[in-house]
């Protein structure tokens, strides 16, 4: 049986029903950049159905397993409440449109490694971003509807980090030293995932939990310079 975070609801609370502030034209492209975020979420759930085959893969302790089958349910919980959050703004029903699923190939890597490599890279690395770029929109929002959903979609990203960080900590020595070697890389990767992540212009529709562009490059960078680079090497460090 899936685990699920709120007893099968969509949202720890409902989602507030104040009236939004915006012209229609502006409702239009704001819901258009939530149904696509709705889109990425249901993607995340289809990357944690990979993520749990590999961890059961690579034997990890059940307690992470289980986080990541709750994942699955959790990130289609997400989409569900972006494409509510979407319909909300555009004044009409919408329907999400499915991603590919297309994890990256790790060409050179062993199958054990491979598993290893897409854990600590949707887990430690993108979750971490996606911490920081919910924060940041999160800062700048002040329409309750968004700032509700934006809290829904925090709530559990953390968790979904956490998978990463403790299988890294916790890799046979072996492994860790293989993963080692190809974290720039991963690092890297991360980068440019989010660099293609659909910002907005400017600011103007920040209020509502589109942020700019800028905005998401400076949560990518501290993301990476505040919390992950450090983080690994705390992970080498509690190893050495
Ligand atoms: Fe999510
Ligand atoms: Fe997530």
């Amino acid at each position: 049986m899936t685990p699920q975070r709120w007893g099968g609801r969509l949202t720890s609370r409902p989602l507030p029903d104040d009236p939004i502030q915006l012209d229609d034209a502006s409702r239009q492209l704001v819901a258009r950049s939530w149904l696509a975020r709705g889109a990425a979420e249901r993607r995340a759930a289809d990357i944690f159905t990979l993520i749990e085959a590999s961890l059961r893969a690579v034997s990890e302790q059940p307690a992470l397993i289980e986080l990541a089958h709750r994942a699955i349910d959790d990130e289609l919980r997400h989409a569900e409440i972006c494409r509510v959050v979407a319909v909300r703004y555009a004044g009409r029903e919408l329907a999400l449109t499915s991603l590919p699923l297309d994890p990256p190939k790790h060409d050179g890597a062993s199958e054990g490694l491979r598993h290893s490599l897409w854990i600590v890279g949707q887990c430690a690395f993108n979750e971490t971003t996606a911490s920081a770029f919910l924060e940041a929109s999160l800062e700048q929002a002040r329409e309750p509807l968004a700032r509700a959903a934006l809290r829904e979609l925090l709530s559990d990203e953390i968790d979904h980090a956490r998978i990463g960080w403790a299988h890294l900590t916790a890799a046979p020595e072996a492994r860790y030293r293989e993963l080692a070697r190809w974290l720039p890389r991963l690092l890297d990767a991360n980068r440019r995932e989010w660099g293609r992540a659909a910002g907005a212009d400017d600011d103007r529709f920040a209020a509502h939990g589109w942020i700019s562009r800028a905005a998401i490059a400076a949560a990518v960078d501290s993301a990476e310079r505040d919390v992950i680079r450090p983080g690994l090497e705390q992970v080498a460090a509690s190893r050495s």
